[in-house]
């Protein structure tokens, strides 16, 4: 629970994404630090949640986990987080890496609860694990009872849903991934949460800033800390803004404003124009050979 520290409105939100931090120095990690003084200095939020793909590239680099801990520790404000498809895997997928229950402990290890409700002033934060729809763990069972359990707790309030993959607007990335949550997860859990207010929903993953519309309801694309998608894959996606940045939310009661904030200093840089980038393509194609040659035995 968040309550205003001066006993009046707004209460501050900040919302990074897409961090993808590692033990390899570059600069991903330059501007991480540069957005944490930006972040603590002068956007000074009440609470920062992090929208999933803190490491790097490979959902099994314990290293990675311990130095993107490490360099998030710079934020100054309590942190929450939930996990991307670079941090535990993805749902759908099996020519990618694939969400585990190890993945997800060791997540949960470094990070905290993948899913949580957070009272924010007046307004509930849902923090969803949207890497394990439909994939049949036992963790993705334990997350539709407690999201049923968080309804009831939240009926007639005004409540927002934070998770990594898109929630309405479907894209195909050129590895073959699928942008938003399957359709019918989306519409399970606007179903369990109907007799809440649901202002909107919020996501990482796409590493491009986006705000529309679904009538009453808003789906906000949060852009990345990191990189840029490679130019040529921009073309493949709906319009968006190609910018690094955080989204400020400034709540006033359950009135909500959200703002894209560009970072002074950011390097802008785009996957294929790091030493990194070699790193994460070279993991990304290693994982789907593995996946290949288990798919054929
Ligand atoms: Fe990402
Ligand atoms: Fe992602």
């Amino acid at each position: 629970m968040t309550t205003s520290p001066h006993g009046d409105p707004p209460l501050r939100l900040v919302q990074l994404s897409d961090t993808h931090l590692s033990r390899w120095d570059g600069p991903l990690r330059r501007n991480f630090r540069t957005l944490a003084g930006f972040v603590n200095d002068t956007l000074r939020p009440d609470l920062v949640i992090h929208a999933g793909d803190s490491v790097l590239s490979n959902p099994d680099a314990e290293e990675d986990f311990l130095a993107a801990r490490e360099l998030l520790g710079l934020i100054r404000a309590p942190m929450l987080f939930i996990p991307g498809n670079h941090d535990v895997g993805e749902p759908y997928e099996r020519t990618w890496w694939t969400a585990t229950a190890d993945r997800v402990a060791r997540y949960r290890r470094h990070f905290g609860p993948d899913r949580w409700l957070h009272w924010f002033g007046d307004v509930a934060l849902i923090g969803l694990n949207s890497q394990i729809f439909g994939i049949g763990l036992a963790e993705e069972d334990e997350q539709w009872q407690w999201l049923a359990a968080v309804a009831r707790e939240v009926e007639g309030r005004a409540t927002i849903v934070f998770l990594h993959k898109s929630f309405w607007t479907g894209y195909c990335g050129s590895d073959g991934r699928q942008g938003a949550i399957d359709p019918a997860d989306r519409d399970r859990i606007l179903d369990i949460l109907r007799g809440s207010r649901l202002l909107g929903v919020s996501n990482g993953d796409v590493h491009r800033y986006r705000k529309t519309w679904r009538g009453e309801q808003f789906e906000l694309w949060g852009p990345s800390t990191a990189f840029l998608v490679h130019r040529e894959e921009t073309q493949k996606l709906p319009a968006g803004l190609e910018q690094l940045g955080v989204v400020l939310f400034e709540f006033v009661g359950e009135q909500v404003k959200t703002t894209f904030q560009t970072t002074p200093g950011l390097e802008e840089v785009e996957v294929g124009g790091f030493g990194e980038s070699k790193l994460i393509r070279g993991e990304i194609r290693a994982a789907m050979e593995l996946h290949q040659a288990a798919a054929a035995h």
